[in-house]
């Protein structure tokens, strides 16, 4: 154990570190079949499906192609989403589990059939508990497991100094690198005629009847039949209250390196805190990258406590020898944890969405991109109702939209009425924090060089104050996720547009 290896100071991610193609920002107006906004896994899956088909698609992205949750991820490939069949079965019925399963397996299948050099490799998936609570859960789930005839069994042992109870396994899912395998399908998509705008942040949708234009804050719009909305959190709401049917959660990774051997295997704890374990072939060694510590966006302690804490494990479980990476992802979540994919409302049939994955983008992503693939080529696809966005499944949304909408609710009301007693002269090199401005909360941060940047924590969403989030530096909205950098420009949506600057009011 080496307690020396310290935090590294900037987040950063190792998927990021392939090189990637660039592209030009979109420079004339467009016409094509299909629209994606978002070069992520969704957007990234499906274009490749629809230029093979002969399509003419155009993707267009707010800033570099995998930069967004698909870089952030853990990468794993399961359909062992947590403890989920059982709710499954309660809240939807045995035949939309059944559905949820297989069209993960597919996305397995298809994942598997696909890769090439992207650090594939055939990995067993458990989920493992510590409590007796969480015991009984995990046997209820294997019940879940037999009752829609998912192969899995219980083990009583994981291969590390965790001490566990009980554990789950479903065998033969996969892990890779997300942003090799992803490259290696852009690269076939362009082939097929796909073009790609990076630094194209599309801003909203003319629609009528038979016309649809996705407009774009570089002056130029591409007219098309059909439009995906791969952005993570939709840019376009058209009257779908996304944002009031999801909400968004942080969570955190790092990557080290351990003198002890890893024997293979991806594992994720049953019981909280969450912890996920997962290792990739870096150079001749292994990385192992170690997930969890989840929270609601702008919620919560100081960010850095998340990293000490997966540190602190790490360091208990494995020895660290290397402390490389760390990063951090937002993850989007539904009320009925279920993803949202299909016609973006009843009413607007050739705009599509997909949206809250939770944290399993890896197969949803794929998932959605065939889906979506199959509604614009008029395609029968068997997960179309279990996954539209316009399900009346509200059993167990109900309750959960109340507390979510009361949550929004308080942090609107919170607004300017706060007294902070900071000021931003009472601000340290690198810190950043709320601060009273002219008589009003604001933002304050303070560079190493000692230039101050202040903005209005007013999100430009909907209104809810953002918090400091130190880790990442960045603003974070509490209500929907909207994230600013702490210049004030925009990280994350829905948010489109960037925080006030005050910096001039001083
Ligand atoms: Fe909706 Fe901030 S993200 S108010």
């Amino acid at each position: 154990m080496s307690s020396s290896e310290k935090i590294p100071q900037f987040p950063k991610t190792y998927w990021r570190e392939t090189e990637l193609p660039s592209f030009d920002k979109l420079k004339e107006d467009l016409s094509v079949d299909v629209a994606i906004v978002g070069a992520g896994i969704t957007g990234i899956t499906a274009a490749y499906l629809l230029a093979k088909e002969g399509l003419k698609v155009a993707i267009l992205e707010a800033g570099g192609v995998l930069n967004g949750t698909t870089g952030h991820t853990t990468a794993k490939i399961t359909a062992q989403h947590g403890l989920v069949y059982d709710e499954y079965i309660q809240h939807f019925g045995e035949e939309k589990a059944k559905l949820y399963y297989e069209s993960h397996t597919k996305a397995i299948q298809f994942i598997k059939q696909t890769a090439i050099d992207c650090d594939l490799s055939n990995e067993d998936a458990y989920i493992y508990a510590t409590t007796d609570e969480y015991v009984g859960k995990i046997k209820t789930e294997m019940d879940a497991y037999h009752r829609l005839g998912i192969p899995g069994e219980i083990v009583n042992s994981i291969p590390f100094d965790i001490p566990i109870k009980a554990a789950l396994v479903m065998r033969n899912q996969a892990q890779f690198h997300p942003v090799k395998y992803l490259k290696k399908l852009l690269e076939d998509a362009v082939q097929s005629g796909c073009t790609v705008y990076e630094n194209t942040t599309a801003t909203d949708i003319e629609a009528d009847e038979d016309h649809r234009a996705v407009l774009t804050n570089v002056g130029h719009k591409v007219t098309c039949r059909h439009v995906i909305v791969a952005s993570h959190f939709p840019f376009y709401d058209g009257l779908g209250f996304y944002f009031a049917r999801m909400y968004a959660e942080r969570s955190y990774a790092i990557g080290i390196k351990t003198d002890k051997d890893y024997p293979g295997g991806m594992y994720i704890s049953a019981d909280d805190p969450t912890r996920s374990i997962r290792y990739t072939p870096i150079n001749g060694e292994k990385l192992i990258i170690i997930g969890g510590e989840n929270h609601k966006t702008g919620q919560g302690p100081d960010t850095i406590v998340h990293y000490d804490a997966l540190k602190g494990f790490a360091e208990e479980t494995f020895g660290i020898s290397e402390y490389a990476y760390r990063w951090s992802a937002q993850d989007l979540v539904s009320l009925d944890k279920i993803p949202y994919i299909g016609p973006i409302t009843d009413k607007k049939d050739h705009i599509f969405v997909a949206t809250g994955y939770k944290k399993w983008g890896m197969t949803t992503g794929t998932v959605a991109g065939h889906l979506l693939a199959d509604y614009i080529l008029d395609r029968d696809n068997p997960y179309k109702e279990l996954y539209s966005p316009s399900r009346f499944d509200a059993d167990p949304n109900l309750k959960k939209l109340i507390s979510t909408n009361a949550d929004v609710a308080g942090h609107l009301l919170k607004g300017k009425l706060e007294f902070v007693p900071k000021d931003p002269s009472d601000l340290q090199m690198g810190e950043g924090s709320v601060v009273m401005h002219n008589g009003k909360r604001a933002g304050a941060y303070k560079d190493e060089n000692g230039k101050l940047y202040i903005v209005d924590t007013t999100c430009t969403h909907l209104g809810c104050e953002t918090e400091w989030n130190h880790a990442e530096k960045t603003w974070d909205c509490p209500c929907h996720g909207s994230r600013f950098s702490y210049a004030g420009d925009v990280v994350e949506g829905p948010a489109l547009k960037p925080l006030d600057n005050l910096s001039e009011e001083q």
